[in-house]
């Protein structure tokens, strides 16, 4: 993971001052991005937060240019958020499109209805404590990880949780270990109280 976070960001850190490979970064994003937003429906009335931008925030861009909604994205790296400003200008997003400098884990979050959270944003587990303590009861969290990683997370608080459509990558993941580090977007939805939740689907 560590590896794969250290080449992402190198990666985009190179290439965000040429909004032109969006192009190629979308071939990787689009089809990713789209299942995302039909899996909790995003429209032009949510307000979004993507949490872990990077240099290149192209999950906030496809989410942006696909529903029309309007994205805060935040980076705790100040680097990352200038480059992203500057990108996002570049591309005249700057309308729908915020970038800020915050942690994943210390943000006021009760103004969106849906949240991103990036595959490479750490550590998972504080970043979706923190946010189950804070948000709305509706808000739907979107979740990119992995399916050891989610179990790691989920495991402490089974008893509240409903993981019915985790089923699916379970087994996979019993049949054959490389599963385990499959990457996978859960939706995880707080339907009640501090701790009731519902995971409701993988994609
Ligand atoms: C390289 S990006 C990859 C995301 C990709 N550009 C996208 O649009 O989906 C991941 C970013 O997450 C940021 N990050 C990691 N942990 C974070 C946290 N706890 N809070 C905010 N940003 C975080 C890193 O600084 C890194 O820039």
């Amino acid at each position: 993971m560590l590896f794969i976070s250290f080449f992402t960001k190198k990666l985009e850190m190179v290439s965000s001052p040429f909004p032109i490979l969006n192009n190629l970064y979308r071939l990787y994003y689009k089809g990713m991005v789209k299942k995302e937003i039909s899996l909790c429906g995003i429209t032009d009335e949510d307000r979004v937060l993507c949490i872990g931008g990077g240099p290149f925030p192209c999950t906030a861009m496809e989410i942006a240019k696909k529903t029309g909604a309007q994205i805060e994205v935040i980076d705790y790296d100040p680097l990352a958020v200038k480059k992203a400003k500057k990108l996002i200008n570049k591309m005249n997003l700057d309308k729908q499109i915020s970038i800020k400098c915050a942690k994943g884990q210390e943000l006021e979050v009760r103004d969106f209805s849906i949240i991103h959270v990036a595959f490479q944003a750490q550590p998972q587990k504080d970043i979706l404590d923190s946010l189950l303590s804070k948000v709305n009861n509706g808000t739907k969290i979107l979740m990119r990880s992995n399916v050891k990683e989610l179990r790691t997370i989920f495991s402490c608080s089974k008893n509240h949780l409903r993981c019915t459509l985790l089923k699916d990558q379970e087994i996979k993941a019993q049949q054959n270990n490389a599963c385990l580090s499959k990457r996978v977007t859960c939706l995880v939805e707080k339907i009640g109280k501090a701790n009731e939740l519902e995971m409701q689907r993988v994609v």
